[in-house]
């Protein structure tokens, strides 16, 4: 049987990791300032983590929602806790797709409307109602397409409020950082303008925080920028720090109702084990706070780089923005310097790495960045 080939992939076999280093099957050594796709946000193989997730499967692994499953009390209350939102309520699921299209459904439930507010180049997943709130029409099938969504130009006021007053607006989705769209902030007064809409009209202001959520950019949800609370938080990849899981933290005014959202695997004991470890990593070593710290130190340098196009992001969630002529930098970070970074088209550099990524570990970067600009002799 043959894999079903949908993914360009890098010749390397990544066999062994340890906080932000990974090995290959020859031994070769590699800084990973990716992540998984911003997924490993603790570090490969967190001492912490692994010892977490060792005991619970020596106890149980799973079992279904039908039981009472003490381990998601305590995620609810400790992400409360570390998120700042703790009279929010906590639907478990399983992935970031998942999360945000219970959030679109819970949406439309809550207040019986249909049509959805996305953005350009918004990236929410592969499923039914996420990949159709995705602006890439090449993964949107036939099957998926819908007129219940609106692409509105991103940060663009005006035209949010022109929305509001043509259609009845269920749901309002926007990642706090575009991920996929190539590191772009939302502007504060674009949130805040979300918020006052969203109540006036009486949607519900959903935060993709798949990408940007869980302490990578220094704040718990990078919404939080802004001084509004959205209704509806998504999240998932650094969740479980590699373990599958997702969630949607909810609004207290948003009342639950049986059978209204539902999983199998979701909240099941090792996820939650996996989630906790991540938040008390998250929490007893300051890591919001090294984000926060290195981030910053790192835009800040990168700045300075005359070749570099422009330089967004917030905390560890950076897009390095190159000319075309640049445009194999990414490449030759890997294969030459053993450095993993993630990309967004056309000439992105992204830069995900675990939260705990240390100062010397930045610099080991920002001297391989140096020496593939000087090499490539490009000037802006
Ligand atoms: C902002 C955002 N939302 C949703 C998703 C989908 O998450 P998943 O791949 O876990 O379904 C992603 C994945 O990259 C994402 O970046």
């Amino acid at each position: 049987m043959n894999l079903f080939d949908v993914y360009p992939i890098n010749p390397i076999n990544i066999v062994k990791g340890v906080g932000s280093l990974v090995y290959d099957d020859r031994g070769t050594e590699y800084l990973d300032l990716y992540g998984g796709h911003a997924v490993i946000s603790i570090g490969h193989t967190n001492p912490h983590y692994v010892k977490r997730l060792e005991d619970q499967l020596h106890k149980i692994g799973f079992y279904s929602n039908s039981i009472e499953i003490p381990l998601q009390k305590q995620l609810a209350e400790k992400l409360g806790q570390v998120s700042g939102k703790d009279d929010y309520q906590l639907f478990l699921c399983n992935s970031g797709a998942e999360a945000n299209e219970n959030a679109l459904k819970l949406a439309s439930f809550y207040n019986g409307k249909k049509k959805v507010i996305a953005f350009r180049k918004a990236f929410h997943g592969r499923t039914s109602l996420a990949v159709a709130a995705t602006d890439n029409p090449k993964i949107v099938a036939p099957v998926n397409e819908t007129d219940n969504v609106i692409f509105l130009p991103w940060c663009d006021e005006a035209a949010l409020e022109q929305a509001f007053a043509q259609n009845e607006v269920s749901s309002v989705i926007i990642e706090g950082i575009q991920g996929v769209g190539g590191i772009q902030v939302a502007t504060e007064s674009f949130l805040q303008k979300i918020r006052s809409l969203c109540d006036e009209h009486n949607a519900v202001f959903i935060a993709d925080s798949v990408q940007c959520g869980y302490g990578r950019t220094g704040k718990f949800y990078s919404h939080d920028f802004a001084g509004v609370n959205a209704d509806i938080y998504s999240m998932a990849k650094g969740m479980g720090n590699g373990f599958p899981i997702g969630a949607i933290s909810i609004s207290p005014k948003i009342k639950p109702a049986y059978g209204m959202l539902g999983t199998t695997f979701g909240g099941n004991h090792l996820a939650c084990a996996a989630a906790l470890a991540v938040l008390e990593e998250i929490e007893q070593n300051n890591l919001m706070q090294n984000a926060a710290e290195v981030g910053e130190y790192l835009i800040e340098e990168l700045k300075k780089f005359e070749q570099v196009k422009e330089v967004r992001g917030r905390g560890l969630m950076i897009g390095i923005e190159l000319p075309e002529e640049l445009a194999h930098v990414r490449k030759e970070l890997l294969n030459k310097h053993h450095i993993f970074t993630g990309e967004a088209k056309p000439n992105v550099v992204r830069l995900l790495p675990a939260l705990n990524l240390t100062k010397a570990h930045a610099d080991q970067f920002l001297d391989a960045f140096a020496q593939t600009l000087k090499a490539a002799n490009v000037t802006a």
